[in-house]
């Protein structure tokens, strides 16, 4: 209705109905500012301080402005009345000297904004450069197209390690190191609430580190363009307490829960069957490193790196045919009877 009802508008209703659309994009936009994946609304150590110094310049750059706009309006509301107006050599004798004073005046006002800024940036760059303790975490995320995988482990213990995808949990106050891969193109890791974008470029290992300050959920992504699903490529980001992240990092390092339904039993096998090349499940046969580790793909909010939430409905629906849901991803249309399908999904509902 609303595309007829605009191609039969004339010209100027067209233009009010282009401008109130993009009023209504930039509305969008801004109360997307309030949403968990705002850097504006920092949770992180770094992201606070780059939070704060982007304020800052907003700030300085706004009054600059306000203060070009004023001076702009006062100087051409000085002269409406002056009787020499248009006699353009009086004009130049009078003016040239109080101009030259102004000239002085403003390169030594821009200087001065532009020195405090670069202090600022500098302090800021410096205390978001490394963190203040040594982190005994460390993270390693490999950038694929179009997934994360992301693999833990800790220097004090080599023997807990784990890897997960797509998702990131943070102990809050504790610092973390976090090295970059990448499996094929440029991609750039980003958790907009926790710290700035680091790239991730293929044949090189990037280090950045992350510190959560506040407990709660918020959305990463992927801050560099890398083909066709580059907007889908989402990473769950939960910062909370060391004692409930050691809780859910004692989970992840567990094997799959034993199966106990008949029906989950043959879903098991159909699993190996089909998607165990491609995809690992800790203490089955299915080994596959190709696609995101599924040993606890049941606890995750979403499936396809953010693609859809994590329902039986939507699970079908991608197994069945992914690039049907998300163009372009690797993982290829299932041929599964809906019985295999049906017991497919009970085993995998039960990898929490
Ligand atoms: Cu990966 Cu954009």
């Amino acid at each position: 209705m609303c595309t007829e009802h605009r191609r039969r508008s004339s010209s100027a209703r067209r233009a009010s109905v282009a401008t109130s659309g993009s009023s209504a994009v930039a509305l969008v936009l801004l109360a997307a500012c309030n949403g968990t994946s705002s850097y504006m609304d920092a949770t992180g150590t770094a992201g606070r301080h780059e939070a704060t110094l982007g304020w800052w310049l907003t700030a300085a750059a706004s009054a600059v402005v306000l203060f070009v706009c004023v001076a702009i309006v006062l100087g051409i509301m000085r002269h409406r009345n002056d009787p020499h107006r248009g006699d353009e050599g009086v004009m130049e004798r009078k003016e040239v000297k109080s101009g030259l004073t102004w000239i002085y005046v403003g390169v030594a006002v821009t200087v001065v904004i532009l020195a405090i800024s670069f202090a600022g940036t500098m302090v800021t760059l410096n205390a978001a450069s490394q963190p203040r303790i040594t982190p005994l975490l460390t993270l390693d995320v490999t950038g694929h197209q179009w997934w994360w995988e992301v693999t833990y482990s800790q220097a004090n213990d080599p023997s807990l390690g784990f890897t997960t995808a797509n998702e990131v949990h943070l102990p809050v106050g504790e610092p973390v190191r976090v090295r970059l891969h990448s499996a094929d193109v440029i991609h750039s890791f980003w958790l907009p609430q926790i710290s700035g974008k680091m790239d991730v470029i293929p044949g090189q290992v990037n280090e950045t580190w992350l510190e959560a300050r506040q407990a709660g959920e918020s959305r990463g992504t992927c801050g560099e363009y890398c083909g066709m699903q580059h907007a889908v490529m989402a990473l769950n980001v939960t910062a909370e307490s060391p004692e409930a992240f050691k809780r859910w990092a004692d989970e992840r390092r567990a094997g799959a829960a034993p199966v106990t339904s008949p029906e989950a039993s043959a879903g098991r096998v159909v699993f190996a069957r089909t998607c165990g090349a491609c995809h690992a499940v800790t203490g089955t046969n299915a080994l596959g490193q190709v696609g995101p580790d599924l040993t606890h793909v049941a606890s995750r909010p979403m499936i396809g790196a953010g693609a859809l939430t994590n329902t039986p409905e939507h699970l079908a629906r991608w197994i069945r045919n992914a690039p049907g849901v998300k163009e372009g991803v690797r993982m290829p249309p299932l041929p599964l009877t809906d019985a295999e399908l049906h017991d497919v999904i009970t085993y995998i509902q039960t990898l929490h």
